[in-house]
């Protein structure tokens, strides 16, 4: 498991990331070349109970403040960021401090979000500590809170100075996040890699918790492909963007069921309701469904949604999708396995129906 390193571009400066065992004297000397006059470290509670970064920062000469929030998607809230903003203001945060992000992908999109806005942006490190933000969202420059309504729905592009991905952190992790990491591995093997999908499942089947070599192969794979395509599209705003696969119905599960589901779970059942949502208008066959829902299948079994969240809401929901343009909504779909395709779809009545029955479905298959 030897140390590997991975760059993206974006306007014109490179994003290193480096998934490495040993982390703390490569962000050492991160911080040290910044020069910062403080740091700020943020991190949640579970996290925090498990590490004490701050002592990883002895040989910084820098003040450090700490901020430590609750756990969840229910702080990833303007008023939680709003709260951060003016602690930090009264500290004194200034363009020459530096945030440092340890934590999952909540704590990483407010903490990203807090250092875009600091003074128009201050320089600051990822340190992802949970599986989706190894191989996801700390891989990027999207950064963001929830609306009340829309999930994402505030936010703005700050990419990080770097990126220190360090799999010994998932060694603490619940297996149910463990799980909602492999749903976006997964979706990268759905999209790009038939090698990836394989892998998964055979992790999936074998005593996980004590494979994290498999689990190294799973997320340098997943990053490498990331990064393919974040090399071509850093924004990931293209609408014709394969990423978003599962994340349409997914993100509106997510952002109603007020962080009781998580991420990966999320994206999971989204990916069949949108899988079946396609079979039925003929753009793919059965037998892409069946890999798919078989695929998601190898990661949750039968696990039934363990909320009643009625179909017909999940589907309104994506009135809030944060990249709906006008009434349309982009998409993608799998024509066939590793081939990813973009759909604008217009949510008419019919199509709202249509989508709220494949729901109906897809909660069929979980049970
Ligand atoms: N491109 C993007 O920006 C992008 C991509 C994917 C997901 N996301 C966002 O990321 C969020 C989900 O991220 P997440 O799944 O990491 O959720 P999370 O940050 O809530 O972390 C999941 C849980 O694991 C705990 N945890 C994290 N690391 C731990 C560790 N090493 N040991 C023990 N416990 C640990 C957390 O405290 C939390 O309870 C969602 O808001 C989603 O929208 C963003």
């Amino acid at each position: 498991m030897k140390p590997k390193e991975y760059s993206f571009s974006i306007e014109g400066n490179s994003v290193p990331i480096k998934a490495n065992f040993q982390i703390k004297e490569i962000l050492t000397n991160i911080i040290n070349d910044l020069l910062p006059d403080q740091l700020f470290l943020m991190s949640d509670e579970n996290v925090a109970q498990d590490y004490d970064v701050k002592r990883w920062l002895k040989d910084v000469q820098a003040p450090i403040n700490q901020i430590i929030l609750k756990p969840g998607e229910k702080e990833k809230s303007l008023e939680c960021l709003s709260s951060i903003l003016f602690s930090t203001e009264e500290l004194g945060l200034n363009s020459q401090s530096v945030l440092i992000i340890v934590g999952g992908g909540n704590v990483g999109n407010l903490g990203g979000l807090v250092a875009g806005l600091l003074c128009r942006g201050i320089p600051f490190i990822h340190i992802p500590t949970s599986l989706v933000a190894q191989l996801d969202s700390a891989i990027g420059a999207k950064q963001s809170v929830n609306g009340h309504r829309g999930k994402n729905y505030f936010g703005l592009y700050h990419p990080p100075k770097a990126v220190l991905v360090n799999p010994l952190f998932l060694t603490t992790l619940p297996t149910s996040e463990i799980q909602s990491g492999l749903v976006e591995a997964l979706k990268h093997g759905f999209c790009q890699s038939a090698e990836l999908v394989d892998l998964v499942k055979r992790f999936v089947n074998c005593d996980w918790k004590m494979n994290l070599s498999m689990l190294w192969d799973i997320l340098n794979m997943t990053i490498s492909l990331k990064i393919e395509y974040m090399n071509i599209d850093p924004y990931e705003s293209d609408p014709k963007q394969f990423l978003e696969l599962g994340h349409k119905v997914g993100h509106a599960l997510e952002q109603l069921s007020k962080g009781e589901l998580s991420h990966g779970f999320c994206v999971a059942f989204g990916m069949v309701a949108e899988c079946l949502f396609f079979a039925r208008k003929g753009d793919c066959n059965k037998s892409t469904t069946e890999y798919v829902v078989e695929g998601v299948r190898t990661i949750y079994g039968s696990l039934e949604l363990p909320m009643d969240i009625p179909e017909e809401a999940i589907a309104h929901q994506l009135l809030f999708d944060n990249k709906r343009r006008g009434d349309l909504i982009p998409f993608s779909y799998l024509q066939f396995p590793q081939k990813p395709l973009p759909a604008s779809i217009r949510l008419t009545d019919t199509v709202l129906s249509e989508l709220t029955y494949c729901i109906g479905q897809a909660k069929e298959q979980f049970k």
